[in-house]
C-alpha cells in the first residue's frame, strides 16, 4: 500500500501542492464573503474567533483529510473506505466520502452564480460601466442584474464551462498547469491591490475594524458563522483537500504542508480585507451591507477613485482567478471518482458531472427572479443551499472527518502517514483532532440549536 500511486497521476513536486491546494482555499470565500459576514459580525471578535477555529479545527482536519487521501490514493468516496478496510473497520465509513461529495455538488451550483457575477462585474468594469456611478445606480446595476436571469445564465454557463475543461485535462496537464499559471498572478493581483489600498485614505480605520476586540458583536451565531467558515475557506468537508491530498507525493510533510496552506488562506482573507475596508471607510459607505458589498459598495468606491476604473477592474480579475481555481477543487473529486468507478474518460466524467452542476445552478440563480418567492424556511433557494452546506453539512461532515481520523483508523496509520517525528507534534495532533476540535463543533451546534429554539 505504502508506495502505490494514483491512477490520475501526482504533483510535480510538493510547492505545486502547495499552491494547488491554495488555489482551492482562495477563493469567494477569502475575498467575497469573509470581508461581507466579517462586516454584519461586527469586526475585530468575530475575526479572533474565526483565526482560532482555523487553528485548532481547521488546520488538524485538514492533516486529517489529506493524510487519508493520500494513505488510500483515490477518490475520497473509495479513499474514506478503503482506509477504513485498512484499520479493520465498517467500510461504510465511506459514507464520509458521500455526504463530502453532495456538499460539494451543492456549494459549486451557487458558487458558480456568484462566479458568474464576478464575470459580470469583469467585463463591466473593463468597458468602464462603473465610471462615477453613485450607489444609487450601483445599486441598480447589481438588481437588474440578479433580475435577469438570462445574464447569469450565461455567466454561470461560461464559468462551468471553464472549471470543466481545466478538470477534464487531468491531473498534469489541467489542474497543474492551471496552478502554475493561476497563483502567481493572483498574489501579484492581491499586492497591487494592498498596495492601492493602503493608499486610499482610511487604512488605520479598516484596520481597527478588523483588529479591534468588541465582545459586545460577538453572538452564538457568529460562532457558528466563524465555524463554518473555518471549514469553507479551507475547502473542508467535501472532499476536495482530499483528493489533492491523494496526488500528494509520500515524503512530502503534511504538516508543514497544511500550516503553509493554513497560513495563505488566512493572509489573503486579511488582505482582502484590509483591501476592501479602507475603500469601504473612506466612501462613507457601511461595512455591514451584506452579500452586496463587493458588488455594489466597492464599484462605487471605485467608481470615484482615480485609476478606480483600472483597480476595479484588477480586483475582479482577482477574484475571477480565485473563484476559477477553487471550483476546480470543487469538480475534481467527483470526476475522480466517475473515472474509478465507471472507467469513464476523464473527459466524458468532467462534461456530465459539470452539466449536472449546471442544471443544479439554475435554481440557485432563479431564486434571485422568478423563483424568489419559494422560500424554504424563510431562506430563498440561494440563501438555504448557502446556509445548509457553509453551516451544517461542512461543520458536520468536518466533526465526521475528525472522529474518522482521530478515532477510527490506527495510531500506526496515522503516525505513519504525518510522519511528525519523536516531538510532541503528534500527540499535540491527535488530542486536537480527537477532543478539541469534534467537542468545539458538537458544542457550538448544540448550543445554537437551542438558542434557535429556545
Ligand atoms: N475554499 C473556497 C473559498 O474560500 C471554497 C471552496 C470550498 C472550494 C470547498 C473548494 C471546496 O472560496
Ligand atoms: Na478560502
Amino acid at each position: 500500500m505504502q508506495s502505490k500511486q494514483s491512477m490520475h497521476g501526482s504533483w510535480a513536486n510538493r510547492w505545486i501542492f502547495i499552491l494547488a491546494a491554495t488555489g482551492s482555499a482562495v477563493g469567494l470565500g477569502n475575498i467575497w464573503k469573509f470581508p461581507y459576514i466579517t462586516g454584519e459580525n461586527g469586526g475585530g471578535a468575530f475575526v479572533l474567533v474565526y483565526l482560532v477555529c482555523i487553528l485548532l479545527v481547521g488546520i488538524p482536519i485538514m492533516m486529517g483529510e489529506i493524510l487519508v487521501g493520500r494513505r488510500a490514493r483515490q477518490s475520497p468516496i473509495n479513499a474514506v473506505r478503503e482506509t477504513a478496510v485498512e484499520a479493520g473497520r465498517d467500510p461504510r465509513w465511506g459514507l464520509i466520502g458521500w455526504l463530502g461529495v453532495l456538499a460539494g455538488y451543492i456549494i459549486f451550483s451557487f458558487y458558480s452564480v456568484v462566479a458568474g457575477w464576478v464575470l459580470h462585474y469583469i467585463a463591466g468594469m473593463g468597458t468602464g460601466q462603473f465610471v462615477d456611478i453613485g450607489s444609487d445606480l450601483a445599486g441598480k446595476k447589481f438588481e437588474s442584474l440578479l433580475a435577469s436571469p438570462d445574464q447569469m445564465l450565461i455567466w454561470h454557463t461560461v464559468f462551468v464551462l471553464m472549471v470543466v475543461v481545466v478538470v477534464a485535462g487531468g491531473v498534469n496537464k489541467g489542474l497543474e498547469r492551471a496552478t502554475k499559471i493561476m497563483m502567481p498572478a493572483l498574489f501579484l493581483l492581491l499586492l497591487v491591490l494592498l498596495g492601492y489600498s493602503l493608499n486610499s485614505g482610511s487604512f488605520a480605520e479598516g484596520w481597527s475594524f478588523l483588529f479591534s476586540f468588541n465582545p459586545d458583536a460577538l453572538t452564538w451565531d457568529a460562532v457558528l458563522v466563524a465555524l463554518g467558515h473555518s471549514f469553507f475557506t479551507l475547502s473542508l468537508g467535501m472532499g476536495a483537500i482530499m483528493a489533492y491530498g491523494s496526488y500528494m507525493g509520500k515524503k512530502d510533510s503534511i504538516g508543514a504542508t497544511v500550516l503553509t496552506i493554513g497560513v495563505l488562506d488566512t493572509v489573503v482573507a486579511l488582505v482582502a480585507g484590509l483591501a476592501i475596508f479602507p475603500i469601504v471607510f473612506a466612501n462613507q459607505l457601511d461595512p455591514g451591507a451584506g452579500p452586496g458589498l463587493m458588488f455594489i459598495t466597492l464599484p462605487v468606491a471605485f467608481g470615484q477613485m482615480p485609476g478606480g476604473q483600472v483597480f476595479g477592474f484588477l480586483f475582479f480579475l482577482l477574484v475571477g482567478v480565485a473563484a476559477w481555481t477553487s471550483a476546480i477543487s470543487l469538480l475534481e473529486p467527483a470526476t475522480a471518482w466517475v473515472v474509478e468507478r465507471f472507467g469513464f474518460k476523464r473527459l466524458h466524467a468532467a462534461a456530465l458531472l459539470g452539466f449536472i452542476i449546471w442544471l443544479m445552478g439554475i435554481a440557485s440563480l432563479l431564486s434571485f427572479n422568478h423563483w424568489a418567492d419559494i422560500k424554504i424556511f424563510s431562506m430563498g433557494i440561494f440563501d438555504f443551499l448557502d446556509f445548509i452546506t457553509a453551516n451544517i453539512m461542512l461543520p458536520l461532515s468536518g466533526l465526521l472527518i475528525a472522529v474518522y481520523a482521530g478515532w477510527v483508523l490506527t495510531q500506526k496509520m496515522t503516525r505513519d502517514e504525518l510522519a511528525l517525528g519523536s516531538s510532541g507534534a503528534y500527540s499535540a495532533w491527535q488530542f486536537t483532532i480527537r477532543f478539541i476540535a469534534p467537542v468545539g463543533v458538537a458544542v457550538i451546534f448544540v448550543v445554537n440549536l437551542y438558542d434557535k429554539l429556545a
